[in-house]
């Protein structure tokens, strides 16, 4: 049993202040007092408004939801009693980007019940932190509520300003996988969460759910001025959730920060999800991992079979030949299996889980990576045919466990309303990528994975909720535009997209996004797009956060860059502290990781399309010891454009009084190990 990784490490008694009835408002703050909900209730409308320091953030917005064949919940509404407590205590990630996480907040349940037949009752559960809101529905066990369909939810976020934001499009054709837009609320349509925003008096705000299961996901659609209103992504019948009492929503999370990166540093939306539910977490290790894979996005060899067929024994070999000689944990091997022959794109159904192609030896290939201290990192590509999936998994994952495989990584690759569901009549039909079934869909392959002892890394995924806490398996995903973006067929991201990343997409949790591309010349016979300088692809290694770290270049580009590639053989997946010293959304951002094993500090800073100087003081060293900075920055003369390979590595000897300057190239960026001079 290794649940003490969930156990509280303290924990004030939970206090229940009082239970009441009388009327509303409702006053709760944040344990801080900076934070205040207000519940109010007027002609049985129940609605929340937020505030911070007395400046209103969301004014009184609608709770409720609609049903298939029963009147709504949130009209007509009374309420039947009010719980509070307060909770203070701190839990520690098995992996993670912090080990300690305080959880912090103040509760308040309003019991609501319908007056007249059919007498339904519904809490709502408000959660007020230090930063940020987190509230939730609940139905209770109750006949008039075996089943039903949800067709809407009334949810409101009624913006108190037309704030500036950060989106990609809800509903679109490529999933998540999308570049980010700026501009001011009243002028987006439906969106992804999380849905990142700049207030007028300088606070940031995220809106975001924690904990999604068994429920439809909330995209945002705006319904006039600056009011949004939750909307739930429909299964293909037009009902958005299908479910029987007792039942929860997800949390609808707002998380709020005086600073870009004080959003990034919020666990808000792990402490909504519920501690871990695994036995034995000895399998889950971060790492790091390379693979037969960039070479198929060049197009150098491909999936399917053929002359050129990337996942040949003797490639795979060759790839845990290098993976062994440098220290990686994993080599990803995609193309193995049948049926990526013929337009798989179209339709996944002529997958095989367990069959190779001829030319791959998987037992072979699996214990020659253990004989040489790594392990096979397998492949899952569904194309969204799900059923195809769903009656291959078990037999999949056990063939894998067998072969000392630790780590699957699975793939969605579908267009728009393209999953295809298999009826109980034996009829397909088309489901959104983001609807209860897929939800449902990526808890099942959580479930049978952690039997398995294997950890799953989603591309194509749902969104992540920090779902991750109570099921560490699912350790990372994709889930936004990645690196293969940046292949020649992929259009490329831009600068910009790195540096929106970690205030937006981040704010969910880890993404594989595959970093490490050191060919940045563009200009030879697989010439890419990749919008950066050799220093931020390093850079991105502490950027963007994922316990599974790919070094996804091909091994001749990194025996060809030596030093440059020491770096991302140093730098670590698992983190025992995260710091944000710097950042704006869109412009740049500077992170501060402190490795779990050795406790060296690495820094990653990134820069979009601007050149610029930081200025960072280097406080967090311990005082009066001394430490070598072994720094990769950008050369004289690197700009992404003109000279992307221009590097500059240096090592400086520094102290916690020094103050660092990084002077970042257009599109470029800076990695900094700091290593004890005495160790
Ligand atoms: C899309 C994934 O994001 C990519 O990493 C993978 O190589 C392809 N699908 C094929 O599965
Ligand atoms: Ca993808």
């Amino acid at each position: 049993m290794i649940k003490s990784f969930s156990s509280l490490l303290y924990l004030t008694p939970l206090v229940l202040i009082f239970a009441c009835t009388s009327g509303p408002p409702y006053h709760t703050a944040s344990p801080n007092g900076s934070l205040e909900l207000v519940f109010t209730m007027e002609e049985g409308i129940p609605r929340y408004q937020l505030s911070r320091e007395g400046r209103a953030l969301i004014l009184p917005s609608r709770l409720g939801f609609e049903f298939k064949e029963a009147p709504p919940l949130g009209d007509g509404m009374a309420v039947a009693g009010i719980t509070r407590r307060g909770v203070d205590e701190i839990w520690e990630q098995p992996w993670g980007e912090a080990r300690e996480i305080r959880n912090h907040y103040n509760e308040l349940k309003v019991t609501l019940e319908e007056p007249s037949v059919p007498g339904r009752t519904m809490d709502i559960v408000f959660r007020l932190f230090n930063d940020g809101l987190g509230f939730r529905y609940e139905w209770p066990e109750q006949e008039e509520m075996n089943r039903f369909e949800i067709t809407g939810e009334t949810t409101e976020f009624v913006l108190a300003g037309d704030y500036d934001s950060w989106w990609i499009p809800a509903y679109g054709r490529d999933r998540y996988e999308y570049l980010y837009k700026q501009s001011p609320v009243s002028a987006i349509d439906t969106v992804h969460t999380p849905f990142t925003m700049k207030t007028g008096n300088d606070l940031y705000l995220s809106i975001h759910e924690a904990a999604l299961v068994d429920f439809a996901s909330m995209t945002l659609a705006r319904s006039g001025g600056t009011t949004l209103e939750a909307d739930l992504v429909p299964w293909s019948d037009g009902v958005k959730v299908k479910a029987g009492a007792p039942h929860k929503s997800p949390w609808r999370t707002v998380q709020v920060a005086d600073t870009p990166g004080g959003l990034i540093t919020s666990y808000l939306v792990l402490n909504l999800n519920e501690p871990n539910r695994l036995d034995d977490l000895s399998w889950i290790e971060p790492g790091k991992y390379v693979g037969v894979w960039w070479e198929m996005h060049l197009g150098i060899s491909t999936w399917g079979s053929g002359p050129n067929h990337g996942a040949t024994t003797e490639n795979a070999m060759r790839y845990i030949d290098f993976a062994s000689k440098h220290g990686f944990d994993g080599v990803l091997v995609e193309g193995w299996n049948i049926g990526w022959d013929g337009n798989w794109l179209e339709s996944g159904t002529g997958f095989s889980f367990t069959e190779s192609y001829p030319d791959f030896d998987l037992e072979k290939v699996a214990n020659y990576a253990l004989d040489n201290g790594t392990r096979l990192i397998g492949h899952h590509e569904t194309a969204g045919s799900i059923d195809n999936y769903e009656r291959q998994m078990e037999e999949a994952f056990a063939l894998y466990e067998k072969h000392g495989v630790r780590a699957v990584k699975t793939g969605y690759v579908d267009f728009g309303r393209d999953i295809e569901r298999v009826t109980a009549d034996g009829d397909t039909v088309d489901e959104w990528h983001h609807g209860q079934y897929m939800v449902n869909h990526f808890q099942r392959v959580t479930e049978v994975a952690a039997k398995h002892r294997i950890m799953i890394n989603a591309h194509e995924p749902i969104k992540d909720t920090g779902l991750r806490r109570t099921w560490p398996n699912f350790v990372t995903r994709e889930g936004a535009r990645g690196q293969e973006y940046n292949s020649p067929q992929g259009g490329g991201n831009g600068p910009d997209h790195t540096v929106i990343l970690p205030f937006t997409r981040m704010l969910a949790g880890p993404m594989d996004f595959t970093p490490g591309t050191f060919d940045l010349n563009g200009t030879g016979e697989y010439a890419n797009n990749v919008p950066t300088t050799l220093a931020k692809q390093l850079a991105l290694y502490v950027v963007i956060y994922s316990p599974l770290q790919m070094a996804s270049d091909l091994p001749e580009n990194y025996r060809a860059n030596s030093e440059p590639f020491q770096f991302i053989k140093d730098v670590p997946a698992d983190w025992e502290e995260t710091l944000v010293l710097n950042g704006r959304i869109g412009e740049y951002v500077t992170i501060l990781r402190k490795g779990r094993e050795n406790g060296e500090w690495y820094l990653g800073s990134i820069t979009g399309g601007v050149a610029r100087s930081l200025e960072v003081p280097l406080t967090f060293l311990d005082p009066g010891r001394e430490y070598v900075a072994e720094i990769y920055g950008d050369g004289p003369e690197a700009d992404w454009k003109k000279n992307p390979m221009d590097i500059r590595i240096t090592e400086e000897t520094v102290d916690s009084e020094t103050v660092m300057t990084m002077r970042l190239a257009p599109g470029g960026g800076q990695a900094v190990r700091f290593r004890p001079s005495d160790s």
